[in-house]
């Protein structure tokens, strides 16, 4: 039966057209980018920029070895992206095209789920075209080029995880039939934002949420407050999730080859017919059935989080 609605690869070559009953953020493209929202060239970056992209480069590595996962550590230094200042998408395509076929393309600003999909269903990561400013250098709203390369692009240097964006990319066009992009969002929230991953009996961060900021990669993995809870992926596609404070749970997969196993292996339309509209659980909350491997305190977000200044134990 599935068989007859599966796309095709020549479906996935085209953007895909969102029904008109199916949800996005309503985002205004700019005048001067088309349909694929990638901008005619690459900001030119100036000195200052360049300085903010290497201060920003030296804090995260004096936290991230021992910290972030391996594959995250050896993508960094296959693409040799602390050669200094913000690296230029062309020859960044070019090393990353070389390891696993992916490319980057500059964007101006969030783009639409559906142009989203279509890009990384055709391995092509959309970055942003802009680096914040030292008035928000611990925290921005809007992801930025440091964010996008820095936090996504080494793990794209992995053919297991490379391969996982794409199918992560293709599975857009399932949700958008189901209507389901929040539930698909909470997986990407889960795994490529904020997934820690399990590494010869410890744990390592690999999502970029937590690799491209200073505060999060100790809170992750050290903390009282954060749950630590098995990949479980019809839970956390149930799972609310809160895009401006740390995370009050992670979820940990054993390897890339099992989150590769639990997610593209596979189909997922009797669990989108199985869900109800909104989210089940609540980011805090630890379910019966979870494998728990720390049952968080919570004290960071009972204190009130970041808006009451509460310290990240
Ligand atoms: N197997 C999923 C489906 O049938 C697709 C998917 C792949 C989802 C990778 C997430 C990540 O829709
Ligand atoms: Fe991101």
């Amino acid at each position: 039966m599935e068989t007859l609605t599966t796309p095709t690869d020549s479906v996935f070559s085209r953007l895909p057209d969102p029904s008109s009953g199916v949800f996005t953020a309503p985002l205004q493209r700019p005048g001067h980018v088309g349909e694929d929202w990638v901008e005619p060239r690459q900001h030119v970056y100036g000195a200052d920029e360049n300085a903010v992209w290497d201060d920003l480069f030296a804090r995260q590595m004096e936290v991230l070895p021992g910290r972030a996962a391996s594959t995250f550590l050896a993508g960094l230094g296959k693409l040799d992206l602390g050669r200094g200042g913000v690296p230029e998408f062309a020859r960044l395509s070019a090393d990353l095209g070389a390891l696993t076929g992916w490319s980057v393309v500059p964007v101006p600003m969030l783009i639409p789920d559906h142009v989203f999909f279509w890009h990384l269903a055709n391995r092509r990561f959309p970055a942003g075209n802009f680096i914040r400013g030292r008035a928000s250098f611990d925290y921005i709203e809007e992801p930025d080029v440091f964010h996008d390369v820095f936090g996504h692009v080494p793990m794209l240097a992995d053919p297991i995880f490379a391969d996982y964006m794409q199918a992560y990319g293709r599975a857009g066009w399932k949700a958008m039939r189901h209507n389901r992009l929040k539930a698909l969002g909470a997986l990407y929230w889960y795994t490529v934002e904020f997934g820690l991953v399990e590494e010869g009996g410890a744990l390592r961060a690999y999502g970029a949420g937590i690799l491209s900021g200073p505060g999060e990669a100790v809170f992750a993995l050290e903390a009282a407050s954060p749950n630590r809870i098995r990949l479980n992926v019809d839970r956390v596609m149930r799972t609310d999730y809160v895009i401006d404070d740390l995370q009050p749970t992670y979820f940990v997969i054993e390897s890339f080859a099992d989150l590769y196993h639990q997610t593209v292996e596979r189909d997922f339309d009797r669990l989108y017919r199985g869900l109800g509209p909104g989210f089940t659980y609540a980011n805090t909350a630890v379910i019966d059935i979870d494998d728990v491997l720390h049952r968080g305190t919570l004290e960071y977000h009972l204190r009130g989080g970041r808006r009451s200044g509460a310290k990240p134990v």
